[in-house]
């Protein structure tokens, strides 16, 4: 696939010390997906600490309408997102071939990861548009998504509802440490957090994703800029 129909040059792109990362559709998508599922998973988790072994306690009914609520938000929200960044389909499907497709680097990426954190001398193989921990993240999002929806419908519409809820509970409970390691270095971790602004406006420090990215910004920047200059 052409690297011109994914990140097109734009002169903020050339000069900056900015650079695209998410277009418009990606984080409209992004949103449409993360708002709902974090609604369903707080209430989730509300549910079944507080309300499981006490049921009688006041307000149940209104977390369970809102868990409710939000996972219909979760089936409807980015079905409306994929629909409105429809011209961008080639984009979404090369963010869903970088998710699946796994170099041994990305393996060795993410063995050496932990101690990387310590030993600052280790060198992590370079990545690219995602590294592995985010693929992992993509991919298990990607599988579950379907099931989240399909087992809340049997839950809540049918009588014989006890193994989709297992199903349910126990994708919920696999999903705590990609979502919680996913918001920590989206937003706490000095060294990653940079990266949140560009969930927000597209754009992110150049030094930053040439550095946490190194392959995904030779291919769509370093290339582009050479040639530009050839030309
Ligand atoms: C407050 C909550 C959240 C914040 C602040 C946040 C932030 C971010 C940021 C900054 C990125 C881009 C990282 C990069 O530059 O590669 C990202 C990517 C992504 N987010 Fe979120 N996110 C949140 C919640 C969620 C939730 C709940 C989900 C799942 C339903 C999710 C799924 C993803 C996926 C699949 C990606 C692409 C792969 C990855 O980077 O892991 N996010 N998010």
């Amino acid at each position: 696939m052409s690297d011109e129909l994914i990140h097109k040059p734009t002169a903020k792109n050339n000069e900056s010390t900015k650079i695209l990362r998410f277009r418009m559709s990606e984080r409209l998508l992004h949103w449409s997906l993360a708002g709902p599922f974090l609604v369903c998973f707080m209430t989730a988790v509300i549910l079944i600490i507080f309300y499981n072994p006490f049921p009688t306690r006041p307000y149940r009914l209104l977390f369970s309408w809102v868990h409710r609520i939000s996972g219909i938000l979760l089936l409807i929200l980015p079905l409306f997102a994929i629909s409105k960044g429809r011209h961008d389909w080639r984009l979404h499907f090369y963010n869903i071939k970088q998710a699946w497709v796994w170099t041994f680097e990305d393996i060795k990426w993410l063995m050496l990861m932990g101690i990387a954190t310590i030993f600052k001398k280790i060198r992590l193989p370079e990545q690219s548009k995602f590294n592995a921990a985010e693929k992992l993240n993509f991919m298990y999002l990607m599988v579950t998504y379907p099931f989240y929806i399909m087992t809340g419908a049997l839950i809540w519409f049918t009588d014989v509802a006890f193994v989709s809820w297992l199903l349910h509970c126990y994708m919920a409970m696999l999903a705590t440490p990609f979502i919680v390691g996913h918001i920590f270095m989206a937003t706490i971790n000095p060294d990653t957090r940079v990266g949140l602004h560009g969930m927000f406006s597209g754009h992110v420090d150049r030094h930053w994703a040439k550095h946490h990215y190194p392959r995904w910004y030779r291919e769509h920047f370093e290339q582009r800029l050479g040639s530009e200059t050839e030309k």
